[in-house]
């Protein structure tokens, strides 16, 4: 088992399939793009498959999600899935995608044996997309998110992020969009990794702000606390349910305390948090023919150097060298 030294167990994996991707976030990366990892340092399928197995069969992982960069963007995707879902015990099998491309690969995803998928939507207005996102592919995702209800992967959840003064007056049109179509709907605030280190503490849209403006339309009532576990999620019942809204408190209200979660990078470095400054390299040994017990022991020492949180709010922080698109949602 993966157990830090804080006593917490992770059984969530995350893990990055590639760093490109076909937009551009304001708060993931700049206009022009990043210098994308090369071909070579990727780890390839049959490498990434039994890293995974070892992970599922040593290590008491129960869950994988595969994140990006954008997922969808990785070759022989389905062919990945499909391996892992052959894996025993079977793991749980989940994605965090932008959607674009996902009309066409939500059913083999699905039949491959895909179980759940997160898609990012910030917005519903085309010209807020733009702005946003730095490319007009707004109709790419609505189509991409429906084909994935269709395909069977519901309930499909939709991440947003609100930008002050790009997208923040649209929280309620976003979750009246959600609702109208049965999607689940998650506000997760804003968090210091985009590339061009932009992020100011001040200028983030708060939970506190967010549950406000969607107050002011709809009424929300707190969900069972208990329910929660590990789920970084805080869940509201919209008007008296059965549907909710989530809101994610990364940095005003921390869940660092009940994380059960490990990262893995596309070029074969594995990460004990999101904002972790050291990294286990797991490509070299690999390559190196390091038997399996060579590298359980370097995921061991990975998860035991895992700090009690990201602090993110004291003043000695430092942003990751590494951005969002390399690490993984
Ligand atoms: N802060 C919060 N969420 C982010 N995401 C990407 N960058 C950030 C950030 N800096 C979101 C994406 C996606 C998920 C992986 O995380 O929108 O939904
Ligand atoms: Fe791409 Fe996701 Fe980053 Fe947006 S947040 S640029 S969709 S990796």
């Amino acid at each position: 088992m993966l157990t830090d030294s804080y006593g917490r167990t992770a059984t969530d994996l995350r893990v990055s399939l590639t760093d490109r991707c076909n937009l551009r976030c304001s708060y993931c990366m700049p206009a022009e793009g990043l210098d994308w990892l090369p071909k070579p340092e990727l780890l390839t399928d049959d490498e990434l498959v039994r890293l995974l197995d070892l992970a599922v069969t040593q290590l008491g992982i129960t869950e994988i999600r595969f994140t990006g960069g954008e997922p969808l963007l990785r070759r022989g995707l389905p062919g990945i899935v499909e391996r892992v879902a052959a894996m025993r015990p079977r793991p749980g099998i989940a994605m965090t995608t932008n959607g674009i491309g996902l009309d066409r690969l939500a059913g083999p995803l699905q039949a491959a044996g895909l179980d759940r998928i997160n898609v990012s939507l910030d917005t519903v207005s085309a010209s807020t997309f733009v702005k946003l996102a730095r490319r007009d592919r707004l109709a790419d995702v609505l189509a991409g998110i429906a084909a994935a209800a269709a395909a069977g992967l519901a309930p499909v959840k939709v991440n947003a992020v609100l930008m002050r003064g790009v997208n923040d007056h649209e929280a309620a049109e976003l979750l009246r969009f959600c609702l109208e179509h049965g999607y689940q709907l998650r506000f997760i605030e804003q968090m210091p990794l985009d590339a061009q280190h932009g992020w100011r503490r001040d200028e983030m849209v708060t939970a506190e702000e967010i549950l406000a403006a969607l107050s002011a339309e709809f009424v929300l009532d707190p969900g069972d606390e208990e329910l929660r576990g590990s789920a970084p999620a805080e869940t509201f019942l919209v008007n008296g349910g059965p549907q909710t809204v989530g809101i994610i408190a990364s940095v005003t209200r921390p869940f660092c305390g009940s994380c059960d979660r490990i990262r893995l990078t596309a070029d074969g470095q594995l990460r004990n948090c999101l904002f972790a400054r050291s990294e286990n390299d797991l490509r070299t040994p690999l390559r190196a023919g390091a038997s399996d017990a060579e590298l359980v022991a370097q995921w061991q020492s990975c998860i035991e150097a895992k700090l009690p949180g990201h602090g993110i709010n004291d003043p000695g922080f430092l942003q990751p060298a590494r951005p969002m698109s390399a690490i993984g949602g």
